[in-house]
């Protein structure tokens, strides 16, 4: 069983996507069995709130569920958690704070994308807090392609 830990900022737009995106995805594969996933945000403003309504309502069109409240990360995740996958640069300088230094477990959700469109567009996951619904189904298409990415590296590496 790997344990997939993703993380934004407020944990209520972005991870929580992942979180929803990739666990549909593992069903998809039949692979749900195979890994435990959550999602955590680098501060903790939205602690205890379920996911943004915008992004609950998009992903939901897509048939989507998104599973978990919001709560920030900690260190211990560093020790619970075999990769820690972060949403943009901001929320992956914060998480090495939290951690107290460098951690080889921490990524960044762009590094997994399959579309070379998007690899030559994005080195983040833009935050859509401020944006429109748009937005939101940008960052839904954006996790869903790296999604992809992350299972095929998961089932390529070594236990
Ligand atoms: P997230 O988006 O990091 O993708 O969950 C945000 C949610 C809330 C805020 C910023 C970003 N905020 O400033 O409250």
């Amino acid at each position: 069983m790997k344990k997939i830990l993703f993380v934004c900022l407020g944990n209520i737009c972005r991870s929580p996507a992942a979180e929803g995106v990739f666990i549909h995805y593992l069903k998809s594969q039949n692979l749900e069995k195979s890994y435990e996933v959550d999602s955590a945000g680098t501060s903790g403003f939205h602690e205890g709130h379920w996911p943004d309504e915008r992004m609950i309502a998009e992903a939901k069109k897509r048939g989507i569920t998104l599973p978990s409240r919001s709560r920030p990360l900690t260190k211990k995740d560093f020790t619970d958690f075999d990769h820690i996958i972060c949403m943009d640069k901001s929320n992956l300088k914060n998480a090495q704070k939290i951690n107290g230094g460098e951690s080889s477990k921490l990524s960044l959700m762009t590094d997994y994308f399959k579309a070379s469109d998007y690899q030559k567009s994005f080195d983040e996951i833009p935050d859509p807090y401020y944006g429109t619904l748009k937005d939101f189904n940008l960052v839904l298409d954006l996790v869903t392609d790296a999604s992809v990415g992350l299972l095929e590296k998961l089932q390529n590496e070594r236990e």
